[in-house]
């Protein structure tokens, strides 16, 4: 096996080889929160790179709950045209493109909305930056149940708009992971309280969506190995959760961790050891995969093409998943397929003030700022400065947030 073997998932659809772009928030939809001409043109960029799967960026399932502004919100079928056009750029390449669909729960920009929802009133603690969170209201019941039902409704409208599948957005903090985490479920319900009450949020999106969008239709899952938190969602939990998503028959499952709070997902929380040697969730996935048969992604941290290989030939997992590289190169899969790209040069703009740079915010814009030149078909700038990150945020991105505070006066 190597990283050019097809994978057959459980529901029978094929991805072309093992290399897949794992999701960017692009923040490239201001205005209406459609897809654009700009970043349907950033994906064009990406379907010539020989990628087995593309996973796009977080899209918002409720248009009462935009987790960033410029987020694409599917709730209906408004702008059903422009996602059969993003979705047709993988027609006949063989390469699947999935959107991650996401509710953000409490981890949602503030004045992007009226409200926030949690699945308890407990509020999101990032050091410096509160002002930009809100404290959430505890879900009720009937709203639970609505999310659920919106989630599926989503998948079903992206799967008739021709995307080949979805992923439900389940680590990072967001709200499937707000219910899987003692910290922030305070619960004392049907959805809340033991891990078999707080998973029940996930299994119940999960069977929604199968329910409607058929059982040849694939379905993933990005989920934390771990909230890296003092009384969070631990590695013993996260490993019964899959095992629950294994049994419903679940197509894949892409393991991450980390929320705003503790930005693992980017390697923050890693020891030097474990960013020097890749992979950074790897020790998890060695143990979790002797206990189920759905095929396993890592994400985070693959930067040389040895150990990608090695990871695959071993049988350790089943997909690479690859963010932040593919910024910068988005033909990575043909070169690594090729022979000429051995390691993946990834920069890391730092400010040089810990509390900012150790918030993954300067990481994250810089990457992002660099998904907005591949869709206005710029090269990308390597030496581009953290401080360009501010400058870009003043100018384009202060005007998407105002655009996005727009939306509550006058839906689109
Ligand atoms: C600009 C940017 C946006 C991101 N947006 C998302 C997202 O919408 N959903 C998600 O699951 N992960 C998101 N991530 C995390 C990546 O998918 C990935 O887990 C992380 O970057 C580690 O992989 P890497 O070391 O290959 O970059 C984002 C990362 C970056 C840099």
């Amino acid at each position: 096996m190597n990283l050019k073997t097809q994978l057959t998932l459980p529901c029978g659809a094929t991805l072309q080889n093992r290399i897949a772009k794992s999701a960017m928030s692009e923040n490239m939809s201001p205005k209406h929160n459609a897809p654009t001409k700009a970043l349907i043109h950033a994906y064009k960029r990406w379907v010539y790179g020989g990628y087995g799967l593309l996973i796009t960026g977080d899209v918002m399932i409720d248009r009462k709950a935009i987790g960033e502004p410029g987020n694409v919100i599917v709730e209906d079928k408004r702008d059903f045209k422009k996602l059969q056009e993003w979705a047709s750029i993988v027609k006949d390449t063989g390469i699947h493109l999935w959107p991650q669909i996401n509710h953000p729960g409490r981890q949602a920009i503030g004045f992007l909305n009226k409200e926030v929802v949690a699945p308890s009133a407990v509020m999101t603690n990032l050091k410096g930056m509160s002002s930009f969170f809100k404290k959430p209201r505890a879900l009720t019941e009937l709203e639970i149940l609505d999310i659920i039902e919106r989630f599926g409704n989503t998948a079903a409208i992206l799967k008739e708009a021709g995307f080949t599948g979805v992923q439900i957005h389940g680590a990072h903090g967001y709200l499937v992971s707000q219910f899987l985490s003692p910290l922030v479920n305070q619960r004392n319900d049907q959805w809340g309280g033991s891990l078999e009450n707080r998973a029940r949020f996930v299994i119940e999106t999960y069977r929604n969506i199968r329910a409607k969008v058929g059982k040849d239709f694939p379905i993933g899952i990005k989920i934390n190995s771990a909230d890296f938190q003092r009384g969070g969602f631990t590695e013993e939990e996260s490993m019964e959760v899959v095992q629950l998503l294994d049994a419903e028959g679940i197509d894949l499952i892409e393991v991450s961790g980390g929320s705003y709070e503790r930005p693992a997902m980017i390697g923050s929380e890693q020891k030097k050891s474990t960013q020097e040697r890749e992979a950074y969730f790897l020790d998890y996935i060695v143990k979790v995969r002797k206990l189920l048969k759905t095929p396993l992604m890592l994400t985070g941290g693959f930067r040389t093409v040895t150990t990608m290989e090695s990871a695959i030939a071993n049988g350790e997992l089943d997909i690479v998943g690859i963010a932040r590289p593919f910024t910068l190169h988005p033909d990575l899969p043909n070169r690594i397929f090729d022979g000429t790209i051995k390691q993946l040069e990834v920069p890391t703009p730092k400010f040089g003030i810990k509390m900012l740079d150790s918030s993954g915010f300067v990481d994250i814009m810089w990457h992002e700022i660099h998904i907005q030149r591949l869709g206005d078909g710029k090269k990308p700038n390597p030496k581009l400065s953290a401080y360009s990150v501010i400058g870009h945020n003043l100018s384009g991105t202060m005007k998407k947030m105002i655009a996005g505070m727009n939306l509550f006066k006058k839906p689109a």
